[in-house]
């Protein structure tokens, strides 16, 4: 049975028409005028865009001692009722795991999706195990991206030895390192000291990780992996200092990818200030909101390009979860929810207000990353052929953001009270109609896994570099006798 998507404006990366779209089988099959089909959805006032990819998303992941509390069920739920279609989580090997046992884990839990997803693979040790096993995930499981920690101290967080062999390893094998770049040392010296100052409240974490640990760690990672010739992902960039290392990195040429938050560039810090403990718990996240000249400066970032992604890093804990973190704020699951709300929020602070064009809006929030995981154009893209993961935004519908509504498992939202206006009208995953009108007909299980090649382009490019940069063995003459 056909579907076709009457009457709207077809919005993508690059382009705004009025077409209509016609979907069988899960795909787009045609692109144009006057199209008829068996089902007719009308998108007349709307905007016809690829569904939105969100490439940073923690589902059911075991962290700090809990596990978060959006499964794949909720998780994808809570996407596609905000106009998302697919999400990329982070699979967590325990320490001396090997890498293809902790995917069965995640194949498990991701059976009950209701959206396409992925799937980055986090380097949380080093060995010959993992050097190994590389190869096998990239080659035979289809992910070509690997997450790095350089926080969480003790937990998750690799060394720059350790780093600099993974970066060189994935140089390699075409896949692509992406970093969680704060200094994890610097932040366990001034957690402590806040600590043993008798600040153990949640405003303490903001002060336990100011942006130079963030400059820090992105500009490292940036030169590791400038060395090991590998291209860099920097999820939640959050901050001027690592913006600027990303922006003069780029304008090197090297491949490098900067990923802010939705919630870093709509909520500040005076969250974390003269509030209640519960209110500044709940957004206790890592790197913590900052203040107006690094949101203006992640905002610059989108618009002129030096950016590339908006995600949200969804990691939603409980209230009650929070509270594990009474009395010593190292404690509190580092984590925000955003599933539901990165595309209603991004329209609404940027397109509406004119900081973001309609055709940049696709492109942080589908286009780019569906280039950058090399799953485009089967994703992220309005074409004939690909997957028929679309969006139907009605720009003049809105609502006031509320836990009470939400489709996140959680007792809150960090967004609690914020009008938005731009909210789906349809939301369909692979041709099947997921959300209607704020009416949500999705079905558990209907997500499959998207295996990403490895990008040979990217990876021959910089190879070649490093020949070039490679040491020479240079003769020389009159070598002074040894023991002189
Ligand atoms: O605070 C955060 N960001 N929690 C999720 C894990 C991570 O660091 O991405
Ligand atoms: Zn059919
Ligand atoms: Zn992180
Ligand atoms: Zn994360």
């Amino acid at each position: 049975m056909t579907k076709v998507i009457k009457n709207g404006t077809v919005v993508t990366a690059d382009l705004t028409y009025k077409a209509d779209v016609l979907v069988d089988h899960g795909k787009i099959i045609e692109i144009g005028p006057d199209l008829k089909g068996d089902e007719v959805l009308d998108a007349t006032g709307c905007y016809v865009m690829p569904g939105g990819i969100d490439p940073h998303v923690h589902l059911e992941m075991p962290f700090m001692g809990t596990y978060s509390s959006d499964d794949f069920e909720s998780g994808t739920r809570a996407g596609l009722a905000g106009g998302t279609t697919m999400v990329v989580d982070f699979c967590l090997p325990n320490q001396g795991e090997s890498l293809l046992d902790a995917l069965k884990r995640w194949d498990n839990k991701s059976t009950r999706a209701n959206c396409d997803y992925s799937f980055h693979m986090a380097v949380t040790w080093w060995g010959e195990q993992v050097f190994n096993d590389m190869q096998t995930v990239v080659q035979e499981r289809g992910i070509n991206t690997f997450k790095h920690f350089l926080a969480y101290k003790g937990a998750l967080m690799v060394n720059d030895d350790e780093l600099y062999s993974s970066f060189n390893r994935l140089a390699e094998l075409g896949a692509t390192p992406m970093v969680h770049a704060e200094n994890g040392d610097v932040i366990a010296e001034l957690s402590a000291k806040l600590l043993a100052q008798g600040n153990t409240g949640p405003e303490a974490h903001a002060y336990s990780r100011p942006s130079q640990v963030e400059g820090e760690a992105t500009n490292r990672a940036i030169m590791i992996a400038d060395m090991a010739g590998a291209p860099l992902y920097v999820v939640h960039v959050s901050c001027e200092e690592s913006h600027e290392a990303i922006r003069r990195a780029r304008m090197q040429g090297k491949r490098v990818w900067g990923e802010p938050l939705i919630q870093h560039l709509t909520l500040d810090e005076s969250e974390y200030f003269n509030k209640d403990w519960d209110h500044a718990a709940r957004r206790v996240m890592s790197p913590p909101f900052r203040n107006k000249k690094h949101q203006d400066s992640l905002w610059a970032g989108l618009q002129s390009g030096s950016l590339s992604v908006v995600a949200t890093d969804h990691c939603a804990f409980t209230t009650e979860q929070k509270r594990y973190g009474v009395g010593d704020f190292t404690k509190i699951p580092n984590g925000t929810g955003g599933l539901e709300d990165r595309m209603p929020m991004l329209w609404t602070n940027g397109v509406a207000t004119g900081r973001l064009t309609m055709n940049e809006f696709v492109a942080v929030t589908s286009t780019n990353i569906a280039k950058i995981l090399n799953c485009y154009p089967r994703k992220g893209a309005v074409l004939v052929g690909a997957d028929a993961d679309l969006v139907v935004w009605d720009p003049e519908k809105s609502k006031t953001i509320a836990a009470g509504s939400q489709q996140s498992s959680i007792d809150y939202n960090v967004f609690e009270g914020h009008e938005v206006k731009g909210l789906p009208r349809f939301t369909l995953t692979r041709g099947q109609v997921a959300v209607h009108d704020g009416d949500i007909r999705t079905q558990e299980g209907h997500g499959e896994f998207v295996a990403r090649e490895p990008n040979a382009t990217v990876n021959t490019a910089l190879s070649k570099w490093k020949e070039l940069t490679a040491p020479q063995p240079v003769k020389r003459t009159g070598i002074p006798a040894t023991g002189v």
